[in-house]
């Protein structure tokens, strides 16, 4: 299959979260962060939804974060893997609690922040650009415990001292910026997404949509910043995506799926347009939720965004009735199962035209540059006894997806760059299992934490090199 022409500048790569590959959970001074105490197991879904009140660590539970795939420590064989892969771009997080280990000290921990220049100096030897997450799922535990995280209005500055020490000590190492991962995802599991815990009567919807609010503004003070510090710096919002699909054309099906559609873009909406969308007041006044704004608010959202960045695993459907027997879960969020396309092992949508889909509707609402941040297959992989991994359904997900991006671009639609998902195989942000894989490059641990941690490469490594080299017109 051919492709269409990328353009000369794609930033071909890949991605990972710091909570997912680091490690190294208390080492070199890091705090503990939420990530830390969601167990592997029964109990982690009620956790990531904040319904667990007492959070601590029991020494009889295992936490895949506590190691995870040891990156901290073999950053450098793993960079190396990545270069020669031929990546131009990698997409990591940064540990806000290794840089600010309670989150709200004056000063920053300079062991966190030395990791980080070496790991980007590391990249840069290789010529391959960091994208940078700053907040990806993780946020120190004591800002939790002691200011009920980003229900407090306080943590706004403590983001910011944390941004800027960033922007500050990584200035001219990392030019491609994300304030939030999967904004949207905080609706769905608001312990992971913003740190939020609820006690027995709590408005919920309420709860989110200020902690939203709250991380709204952190993210356009940090983007002004960002610009401040540095003109050249690119600042990226980040969309957990894939459009939902009216599941019928019966006319309240299609209602449904606007309405399911403003619901994931309502934030992106702010972060790129710099206001709250006019829909906003009739939800919010719905679901009886009222947004406490300061006077200066208005003028902050104004800082927005260069780029939109997103995640595709799978488009989505709608129907009329989203009660809990209709639909099942993609990527955190609830969708009716659509017959017209598979699904993976972990019951993941398979919908590579969703993907063109659905950067022409980003792109037709926001007219800025996109970068596809995620998107990948997470696999039972085996070892063969050739030691590599025989993954032909990773290359043919991967392939489909990068035909249908080289046919956006051939509709107008301006990419900057491609960043597959857990490019090396790392723990799973909803399962906590390392067997649900995503990688070119194979590590050896299981479910329990047991294992060599050694890599290998898989074949989907020597295809996506080929991938690169060609600049996306080789994809066979
Ligand atoms: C996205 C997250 O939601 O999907 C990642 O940004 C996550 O952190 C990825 O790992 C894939 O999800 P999962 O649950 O298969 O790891």
């Amino acid at each position: 299959m051919q492709s269409s022409k990328f353009p000369d500048s794609f930033l071909w790569g890949g991605a990972i979260a710091a909570n997912q590959a680091e490690g190294a959970y208390r080492e070199n001074g890091k705090g503990i962060a939420t990530v830390d105490v969601i167990p592997y197991g029964k109990d982690r879904l009620n956790v990531k939804l904040g319904n667990e009140p007492h959070l601590t660590i029991d020494p009889e539970v295992f936490y895949p974060s506590h190691e995870a795939i040891d990156f901290y420590h073999r950053y450098k064989e793993d960079i190396a893997l990545l270069a020669e892969m031929g990546f131009k771009v990698f997409r990591t997080s940064i540990a806000w609690s290794r840089i600010f280990p309670q989150g709200d000290e004056a000063e920053p921990n300079q062991q966190g922040i030395q990791f980080y220049k070496d790991l980007f100096n590391e990249c840069r030897k290789y010529n391959i650009e960091p994208l940078v997450t700053l907040c990806h799922f993780d946020i120190p535990m004591n800002l939790v415990e002691k200011y009920g995280s980003w229900r407090n209005r306080k943590v706004v500055d403590f983001f910011m001292n944390y941004a800027t020490t960033c922007f500050t000590e990584f200035n001219g190492l990392v030019k491609y910026w994300l304030t939030f991962n999967e904004i949207n995802i905080l609706l769905h599991i608001p312990f992971t997404g913003a740190g939020l815990i609820f006690k027995e009567g709590d408005n919920k919807q309420q709860i989110k949509y200020q902690a939203g609010h709250h991380q709204l503004i952190a993210s356009a003070l940090a983007t002004k910043k960002a610009h401040e510090i540095n003109a050249n710096n690119q600042v990226g919002c980040m969309l957990a995506g894939g459009d939902f699909y009216p599941y019928s054309c019966d006319p309240n099906d299609v209602w449904s799926a606007i309405e399911q559609n403003r619901e994931n873009l309502l934030f992106i909406d702010v972060q790129s347009r710099g206001y709250y969308p006019s829909y906003a007041a009739r939800f919010f006044s719905e679901q009886n939720i009222q947004i406490h704004q300061e006077p200066e608010d208005a003028e902050i959202l104004k800082n927005t965004v260069d780029f939109i960045s997103f995640s595709y695993y799978s488009s989505r459907c709608a129907k009329a009735n989203m009660s809990d027997e209709n639909v099942s879960v993609t990527n955190l969020i609830n969708t009716v199962p659509n017959p017209y396309i598979k699904i993976s092992e972990w019951g993941w949508g398979i919908d590579p035209k969703g993907l063109r889909i659905t950067m022409n509707t980003i792109f037709d609402r926001y007219q800025k540059p996109l970068f596809l941040v995620e998107n990948g297959l997470g696999a039972n992989d085996e070892l063969t006894g050739e030691g590599t991994v025989e993954d032909d359904y990773r290359i043919a997900y991967l392939r489909d997806h990068i035909h249908e991006m080289g046919e956006a671009i051939k509709d107008g639609v301006p990419i900057i760059g491609y960043t597959t998902w857990g490019c090396i195989d790392l723990v799973s942000a909803s399962t906590g299992e390392m067997s649900k894989r995503y990688g070119f490059i194979y590590v050896d641990r299981d479910n329990q934490g047991h294992g060599t941690l050694t890599r290998t490469r898989k074949k989907s490594f020597y295809w996506y090199q080929k991938v690169i080299a060609s600049n996306g017109s080789d994809l066979s």
